[in-house]
């Protein structure tokens, strides 16, 4: 794993645009893994307005909630939509938002996971960190070889998501479709982008402490290719920061990104 911290929110998310701009031009086959959130919509604003051939990749999200319609503006589908695929040259055939409508959940779980194994498996997968430390809706306990799956969604992470529901946690679905951590770890390359201060104690305790079902997003130190994108504030936790700056400064991978 390898930790870089950027000044602010927008440097980190400009860094992120860049290696995923860097992983399309190299392979325009691309398939890429993407999360939603508030973390993102800088990531994908910054990914809509630079020079990007979308049109030979294609994409699995992360996760849906149950009981949402795709046109619901608050499905992920639509998020998507809005943040990202309208703004890029992408073709919608090849997105693919779990349905969290599906009559049979299990079927509709099983079915994303064979689109994945058929698209070759996902080249660069980007992740959020919730507040309690999940990646994907990969809540506490999730087990760390899970697959996509129906899940629960904690208090803690339904009142994070309140705001994107009139400010209600009651109002955020209670249940959601998830990637598991075993399917997120099956990807070639990890992209982690967190920012702001309410992602600094968790970060610091899946960087740097044990792995645990209890965090999710720990599991992540298992994976050979993972990359952390920080800002200052999300980073203010972390101990072994002056090494971090080091590799970042010194190491010829990043190079081209200083
Ligand atoms: C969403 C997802 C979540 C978010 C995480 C952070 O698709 O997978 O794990 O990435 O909850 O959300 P924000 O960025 O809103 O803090």
């Amino acid at each position: 794993m390898e930790v870089i911290v950027r000044p602010d929110a927008d440097s980190a998310a400009a860094l992120a645009a860049r290696l995923i701009a860097a992983r399309l031009r190299a392979k325009p086959g691309l398939v890429l893994g993407l999360a939603t959130g508030r973390t993102m919509e800088r990531l994908y604003a910054t990914l809509g307005s630079i020079q990007l051939d979308f049109s030979g990749c294609s994409t699995f999200n992360l996760d849906e909630y149950i009981g949402v319609p795709a046109e619901d503006a608050h499905s992920y589908r639509s998020y998507m939509n809005r943040h990202l695929f309208s703004r890029v040259n992408i073709n919608l055939a090849q997105t693919h938002v779990l349905d969290g409508m599906a009559p049979d959940l299990g079927l509709e779980a099983a079915r994303f996971e064979a689109r994945i194994r058929e698209a070759g498996g996902i080249d660069l997968q980007v992740l959020g960190i919730g507040e309690a430390g999940h990646i994907g809706f990969n809540e506490p306990l999730s087990a760390l070889m899970s697959r996509t799956r129906e899940k629960a969604l904690t208090p803690a992470t339904r009142q994070q998501n309140a705001a994107m529901f009139g400010g209600d946690p009651v109002k955020v679905p209670a249940r959601a479709l998830t990637m598991g951590v075993g399917t997120i770890l099956e990807a070639r390359e990890i992209l982690l982008l967190a920012t702001g201060s309410a992602k600094a104690g968790v970060l610091a305790k899946a960087v740097e402490g044990p792995i645990t079902a209890m965090i999710s997003a720990s599991a992540l130190q298992l994976h050979p290719r993972c990359k952390v994108i920080v800002d200052e504030a999300a980073a203010s936790a972390l101990t072994q920061r002056a090494y971090y700056d080091w590799v970042f400064h010194n190491e010829p991978e990043w190079a081209d990104y200083r």
